[in-house]
């Protein structure tokens, strides 16, 4: 390694406890400004650091991973997802990559709770009917949605934040169902029930929550035919990733009725989402927020700075993924 302190490229604006301490142990570039690069100018900024320390606002696709200088050797994701770095291109090209899991699940369960909530409460429909004086009256009739207690969660991808949204959903007696790669240990799936394939998962969900990653074999993997095995006026939220949902067959199904609403936080082609989400009134829509608290960013930016701190120290960093 070279003199002095590694130097890193910051991609963007962090919060500034994790600042502090890059300025502290690194020779940080930072984007005080918080602008999203082009490719050409996170490669410029790229030029001589030892480290990126990047978000998923920026892809790191094999041509990108080509591109950058020889002098990077880390790439410290600020994120727990790692769908924007071509990991097999990095490790080709010997650049180690780590994310930030477990410190976000939490916060993002939350999300998935309020997701659940909103869409099956009609909760942004009301907000916006009392925001634009249009609420008139109250009736029996009026902004009914779907109770969710004591209703069935369907969770696809049990790590970190499907466990800890089962654990969430039981305060709403929920019955839970998932499907994983493999079922859990006793301890942690509890009460739990264990479908060995989506196709076999899907009847049994009033409620679906997809928390699986962002890979070839997940792409669209809620498509129009396994829409069509959910339970007529099921409810769909995604926290997870936008390409793990089929938009053109998430928003037939929830025009044509047959899902009652979806919750979505996540999106393909961010933040130019599919524009048949926009004017659908059950489609409840948040802007990619499911770690934005303070604490969980905080803790994302330690995460991350623990990942370096090994690397440039000979030590294997624990959230090593390349
Ligand atoms: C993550 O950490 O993957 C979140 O989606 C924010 O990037």
């Amino acid at each position: 390694m070279r003199e002095g302190k590694p130097e890193v490229l910051v991609t963007r604006k962090l919060p500034p406890a994790v600042e502090a301490r890059l300025a502290q142990d690194y020779a940080p570039r930072f984007n005080p400004e918080d602008k999203l690069y082009s490719r050409d100018e996170l490669l410029s900024r790229a030029a001589g650091v030892d480290a990126i320390l990047p978000c998923h606002t920026e892809r790191f696709g094999a041509d990108v991973i080509e591109a950058l200088p020889a002098s990077v050797r880390i790439i410290a994701n600020f994120s727990v997802g790692y769908d924007h770095v071509d990991v097999a291109a990095a490790r080709d090209k010997g650049i180690t990559v780590t994310n930030t899991p477990d410190v976000l699940s939490d916060a993002t369960a939350e999300i998935a709770m309020l997701l659940m909530l909103g869409a099956a409460r009609r909760a942004s429909e009301g907000e916006r009917l009392v925001r634009a004086a249009e609420w008139r009256d109250w009736s029996p009739a009026f902004m009914v949605g779907i109770q969710m207690t004591g209703k069935r969660l369907g969770i696809i991808g049990m790590g970190r934040v499907g466990q800890v949204l089962a654990k969430r959903a039981r305060g709403f007696e929920m019955t839970v169902h998932y499907h994983n790669r493999r079922p859990l240990a006793a301890e942690a799936a509890a009460d739990a029930i264990f479908h060995d394939s989506v196709e076999d998962l899907l009847p049994h969900c009033d409620f679906l929550s997809l928390h699986c990653p962002a890979t070839e074999e997940t792409r669209h993997l809620l498509n129009a035919a396994r829409i069509a095995l959910l339970p007529d006026d099921a409810v769909v939220v995604n926290t997870a990733r936008g390409a793990i949902v089929d938009d053109d067959a998430l928003i037939a199904a929830l025009r044509s009725g047959k899902l009652a609403a979806a919750g979505l936080d996540v999106f393909n082609n961010e933040p130019d989402i599919h524009p048949g989400y926009r004017d659908l009134s059950n489609a409840f829509l948040l802007p990619h927020i499911g770690s934005a608290t303070r604490e969980t960013r905080d803790a994302m930016g330690f995460r991350a700075l623990d990942n370096l701190d090994a690397f440039f120290t000979g030590r294997e960093p624990d959230d090593r993924v390349a």
